[in-house]
């Protein structure tokens, strides 16, 4: 089997690669050899690959900034993704697109209850907006496809978009010695983007029928109680206090509440599990 992975550098790209079964012949697509805002690129090189199902990670993350560089989020997170999914048509294929539980709006807390598959989005900042449209894109104009929701990722490779991800900046924050403020009210599920990937990899080779999947860990937390376990699991002993998110306007509003869960099968261990397994590969890795 041929894949064609878009987004490769990506911290979900890279764990893809390192997680791929020996029998899929991986083609690792970056921005440099196709950028998805560029139509006839992709077109090009998707005809050139000819993979047998094409893999969709790359995307406009900056979370705050997609807020003023509105346009330059949907050109990526829906024009790209419009492009990516018509050469798929093109070329007979189909196509797995990663999203986003920032595709719902959190509600009012205390909700307790996962976001489920068929639960109705409603987005409530730019990014989800345009991650949104992309996901009615790939539903609507071809129909063999997967649509992947994942939250809160982070991988050993860091999110290039982002220039690194959480645990690597409490980490670094709390060997430098700073002391640690965080939200204690936003809950989510922190995913590991290796077990993420390999999820995805079962998902396409179990053959699970098309449609839309939420594949994160299983239980939650708030950001705080992520990062209280980071430093627990690395050993490092820091300050760290819990704080209302009011105290850290950010540009974008975030939903409260953003914790998926599946009723399709695809369930990865625990997030303190995975948590552990990354901290472990960070170590190995020097
Ligand atoms: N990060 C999260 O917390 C999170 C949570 C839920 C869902 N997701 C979704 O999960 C997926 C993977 O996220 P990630 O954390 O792995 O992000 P990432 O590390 O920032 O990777 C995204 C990749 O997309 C590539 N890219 C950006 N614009 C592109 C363009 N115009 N053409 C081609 N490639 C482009 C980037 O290339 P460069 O390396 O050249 O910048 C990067 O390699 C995304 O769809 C994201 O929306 C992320």
């Amino acid at each position: 089997m041929k894949v064609a992975l878009i987004g490769a550098n990506g911290q979900l790209g890279t764990d893809l690669i390192r997680t791929k079964p020996e029998y899929v012949d991986l083609d690792p697509l970056t921005r440099k050899e196709m950028d998805v805002r560029d139509k006839d690129k992709v077109e090009e090189v998707l005809y050139e690959v000819k993979p047998d199902l094409v893999i969709n990670t790359s995307a406009y993350v900056k979370v705050d900034l997609a807020e003023e560089e509105v346009e330059e989020a949907f050109r990526v997170n829906a024009v790209g993704v419009k492009n990516i999914a018509d050469a798929c048509l093109k070329i007979g294929v189909p196509l797995l697109h990663i999203s986003t539980d920032y595709v719902f709006d959190g509600g009012k807390l205390p909700k307790r209850e996962p976001y489920y598959e068929e639960d109705t989005p409603n987005p409530i900042n730019i990014y989800g907006v345009s991650k949104l449209a992309g996901e009615h894109i790939v539903r609507n104009y071809l129909e063999e496809h997967y649509i992947v929701r994942s939250s809160s990722l982070y991988g050993v490779a860091g999110a290039s978009g982002k220039g690194g991800n959480f645990p690597y900046t409490i980490l670094r924050k709390a060997k430098a010695g700073e002391n640690l403020k965080v939200v204690n009210d936003i809950y989510m599920v922190p995913t590991h983007t290796y077990d993420l990937a390999e999820g995805v990899w079962r998902l396409v080779l179990e053959e699970h029928s098309y449609g839309t999947y939420h594949i994160t860990h299983t239980g939650y937390c708030s950001w705080y109680e992520f990062a209280k376990k980071i430093l627990e699991l690395a050993g490092i002993d820091a300050q760290i206090e819990p704080v209302k998110h009011t105290e850290f306007p950010t540009k974008a509003r975030r939903p409260l509440w953003s914790v998926l869960g599946t009723k399709k099968g695809i369930e990865l261990r625990s997030w303190e599990e995975g948590l552990e397994r990354f901290v472990r590969m960070v170590k190995d890795e020097g």
